[in-house]
């Protein structure tokens, strides 16, 4: 019998014997009734691949690259905060974990570590996740901070303005710690708490007001590309790239706010026609399978990013646990590609998706009938 876990839901498994109940909930969980969170697997599942036989795969290459930067497959590391609930190591484990992937991580500014401390033992690329904040000083000086300490690209999250409903939390009496990333800066009272019903939290210094003039003011203002997240619409992708993002995040935030938004690989195909190259396109939530990397790529995201499986690998066993999870569903990428006569990420097109969910209401005809 094998004794590791073979599939990331054996993975969750195991961490939810050693996540404490208040943060599994907190991890695992999203807003009102997760309709969202349940759809977005759904739909993942109810794709069907088309393979093609006869093709040499016998060399078959992974790699890709997302803004100019090579990762060895399309697969990285969401902003999600507190991985101490999960492991004492942290992000760092993470961060360490991504590096010896040959991928990206995108550290949360919630992270439970300093963004200077992930950088020092970063070895892969790293970008920065943050908000429009009230403080536009502060919205700047964090961004300084992440440039300054070499990371290369500012992840701007535009789907957390409002305070979620999430009913597991609220059961739970959930407190959740707080970030050092922000006792840094002079926040005076603003402390920051993931408690359902802090007084202080993260939407009181969150700019509710922010429009997309701000991101062109925030995209020109720094030197670092600027990458959106929480798209769920194609204008706001067309949106975000003429006020300067260089990247599209497509996602619903893991079903964590706005709870009955469709799955985002329903999303995708609509974002990536309305961005139109002027952005690369990339999609989160739900990606549990080689199978689900595939069809994303297949519906034109340039990669893709994972963030509840962070932390069932650090749960699991800390950085050797996240590192488990990414190659799990790296040999799994790897063996669809493969199957699916794709040798590289390029060759991986629309004409791999066979019977396509009704819900797909902007894919385009199956290839025969073009
Ligand atoms: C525990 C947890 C904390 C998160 N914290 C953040 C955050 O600080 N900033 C952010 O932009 N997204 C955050 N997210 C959302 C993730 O970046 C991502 O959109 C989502 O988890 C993707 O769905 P998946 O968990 O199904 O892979 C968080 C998600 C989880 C599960």
């Amino acid at each position: 019998m094998a004794t590791e876990p073979v599939n990331i839901f054996e993975y969750e498994e195991l961490a939810r014997e050693r996540i404490e109940q208040g943060h599994y909930d907190f991890i695992a969980g999203g807003a009102t009734d997760e309709i969202t969170i349940r759809r977005t697997r759904a739909v993942f599942d109810s794709i069907m691949l088309r393979p093609r036989m006869m093709v040499d795969v016998a060399d078959r290459d992974l790699s890709s690259t997302v803004l100019g930067q090579q990762i060895s497959l399309p697969l990285m590391m969401d902003p999600a905060g507190n991985h101490s609930s999960a492991h004492p190591d942290a992000e760092l484990a993470t961060a360490r974990a991504a590096g010896a992937a040959g991928t990206l991580m995108v550290l949360s500014s919630h992270a439970s570590r300093t963004l200077e401390d992930v950088a020092e033992v970063a070895t892969g690329p790293l970008w920065f996740q943050q908000y429009f904040f009230k403080d536009r000083g502060l919205t700047l000086e964090m961004a300084a901070r992440a440039e300054e300490a070499g990371y290369s690209a500012i992840c701007m999250t535009l789907d957390a303005k409002i305070k979620p409903k999430r009913e597991r939390n609220i059961r739970n009496d959930y407190v959740g710690g707080e970030s050092p990333n922000y006792a840094q800066i002079e926040l005076g009272e603003h402390t920051w708490k993931f408690a359902a019903d802090a007084p202080a939290g993260p939407s009181d210094i969150r700019d509710q007001g922010s429009v997309w003039s701000d991101l062109e003011w925030f995209a020109s203002s720094i030197r670092l590309p600027v990458v959106v997240k929480g798209i769920m619409a194609g204008e706001d992708g067309r949106l975000s790239a003429e006020n300067g993002a260089k990247g599209v995040i497509v996602s619903n935030h893991g079903g964590r706010y706005l709870d009955t938004t469709p799955a985002t690989i329903e999303v995708l195909p609509e974002v990536v026609r309305a961005v139109n190259g002027n952005s690369e396109v990339y999609l989160d939530g739900g990606i549990r399978r080689g199978t689900d990397i595939f069809k994303a790529m297949a519906l034109g995201a340039n990669a893709v990013l994972m963030g509840r499986p962070l932390f069932w690998g650090l749960a699991v066993d800390g950085e050797n646990g996240v590192k488990g999870v990414i190659e799990l569903l790296r040999d799994e990428l790897d063996a669809t590609m493969g199957m699916c006569g794709c040798p590289t990420v390029e060759s991986i097109s629309d004409a791999m998706i066979d019977t396509v969910s009704p819900l797909l209401s902007s894919f385009p005809a199956p290839p025969e009938f073009r």
